[in-house]
């Protein structure tokens, strides 16, 4: 069958926030440490200790912000250790992530510096779980106040005058599990009071975020939303995509047509729970005041054999690049509730955008996804109607084709597009009413194999290319999707 995709670009009002373009590095693994952070004394160029060609490559897509210091490490966090001189900062046991020592050596003033030279904006998740409430107050007035106070005179003699002024906070992380086994009404209550004392500060109102559900937990949005949607701004959703089971998850670099789908399939189960945990936070929150924030998405598949297990490394594929093609669209579409979502992780720890072995870097399917996608960043989405071929797999059902468009400040439309089938081309017909615009261009990432990658060796075999196989008809466009690809039109 012909895919048919309405656009509807008279209807594009609908800001799509630049910060669903988000990312997450946690002190796990080699994210932070040799994957961003190598230290000021390394043979790898760095500014300050932070890696050159990972803040060039971040920058190129346009990093919006970064969420750190976890994940499950943020509620094991004690921020006054990583402050002050490096070498008299005590160390940690990084309990979640191996059990390996963590000498604090990357902190407050070296996260914010990073995100300085990566301009984006820091996103800094507090601890609930084995923190207090006057450990967080005192991080914000630390990172926010421009007047005197021990916190203040302390940021000044650590080397930094000027408050910061970072905006979001995270109240916790998955407090519903590493982060402190909590039942919702219990954290609900625990939200309330250190919200409270995480303090705004003269221009720097916080954006507070709560610790959200896990996957389809509508129990915990309900309770959040009743309890405490007045407070904050906010709500947190995580989703994994997990081949196999959580015990015996799919391999990230070799498998078969079924696994394929199977991970397709179950990315695109974002759609129902980002469609659902909207719809309570509609009950109690109708103006959509409260940004549903996915600030850990993406895959995670078996660590590689060799690899270190707690370091969560695993190799990335063309099949990655359609799951973030895939979310990427669905967060798009969802732009009235969608204020915020986050990949996990940046470097090197899950779906990777870049990966680095020594002063090695490479940029993986995803990373282009992510490039190809900036430019829906801040522009006005358009409604999109579809009507597609789909798939099924274990009495679970998906559309072949997915979709979200927008329209920039300069005129011009973007359509991305994803198409699933492993093996066939789809044809797709665009209902569109162009205006004048003529001019049309498009980008391709696909690859020979559905496991295709890139490799230190081979670090462009999946790289995007142009696309030309988009033609203007009567009433829009017609184009044939190659099989297993993500592609981006512009029409201007
Ligand atoms: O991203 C890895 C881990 O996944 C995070 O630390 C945690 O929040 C989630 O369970």
């Amino acid at each position: 069958m012909t895919n048919t995709i309405t656009l509807a670009v008279e209807k594009a009002e609908r800001k799509i926030s630049r910060h669903i373009y988000g990312h997450f590095a946690e002190h796990l693994g080699h994210c932070i440490y040799g994957g961003i952070f190598v230290g000021e004394g390394s043979p790898i160029p760095n500014t300050r200790g932070i890696r050159n060609d990972v803040v060039s490559a971040l920058k190129k897509i346009r990093i919006p912000n970064l969420r750190w210091p976890g994940g499950c490490f943020a509620d094991e966090y004690h921020w006054q250790d990583g402050i002050g001189p490096a070498q008299a900062r005590p160390k940690m046991v990084n309990t979640n992530w191996g059990g390996f020592s963590e000498d604090n050596s990357f902190g407050t003033h070296e996260f914010l510096d990073l995100c300085a030279l990566l301009g984006c904006e820091p996103y800094i998740c507090g601890n609930v779980g084995s923190g207090t409430v006057r450990e967080l107050s005192q991080w914000v007035e630390y990172v926010n106040s421009g007047a005197q106070s021990p916190m203040t005179e302390l940021r000044a003699h650590n080397g930094r005058q000027e408050p910061w002024k970072t905006r979001y906070w995270g109240i916790g992380n998955e407090s519903w599990g590493c982060g402190g086994n909590m039942r919702a009404e219990y954290y609900a209550d625990n939200f309330r009071r250190y919200a409270v004392y995480a303090r705004n500060y003269p221009d720097a109102r916080l954006y507070r975020i709560a610790c959200g559900p896990s996957e389809g937990d509508y129990h915990w949005t309900e309770t959040l939303m009743a309890r405490a949607g007045g407070l904050m701004d906010g709500l947190s959703l995580h989703y994994y995509t997990v081949p196999g089971t959580w015990l015996e998850k799919g391999a990230a670099a070799d498998f078969d047509t079924a696994a394929w789908y199977e991970t397709l399939l179950k990315a695109f189960f974002m759609e129902e729970l980002v469609t659902r945990h909207s719809a309570v936070m509609d009950k109690h929150d109708p103006q959509k005041r409260v940004g549903l924030v996915v600030d850990e998405w993406g895959t995670w598949f078996r660590a590689e054999p060799g690899s270190t297990p707690g370091f969560l490394f695993q190799q990335s594929t063309l099949r990655d690049a359609l799951v973030a093609g895939l979310s990427l669209n669905i967060f798009n579409n969802h732009a009235d509730r969608v204020h915020m979502a986050n990949i996990a992780q940046t470097v090197n720890v899950l779906q990777a955008l870049i990966h680095t072995e020594g002063e090695k870097m490479l940029l993986t399917p995803t990373y282009h996804v992510f490039d190809m996608y900036q430019v829906h960043q801040g522009a006005l989405l358009i409604p999109a109607q579809t009507l597609c071929a789909g798939f099924e797999q274990n009495g679970r059902a998906a559309p072949l084709v997915s979709v979200s468009a927008s329209l920039d400040g300069e005129g011009r439309v973007h359509i991305s597009l994803c198409n699933i089938d492993a093996e066939a081309p789809q044809p797709v017909t665009v209902d569109i009413d162009l205006g004048g615009r003529t001019r049309l261009s498009g980008t391709i990432l696909t690859g020979d194999a559905i496991n295709s990658r890139n490799t230190y060796d081979e670090p462009s075999r999946v790289a995007p290319a142009p696309f030309r196989g988009a033609a203007l008809a009567k009433g829009g466009l017609t184009l044939t999707l190659p099989p297993r690809s993500v592609v981006v039109l512009e029409a201007a």
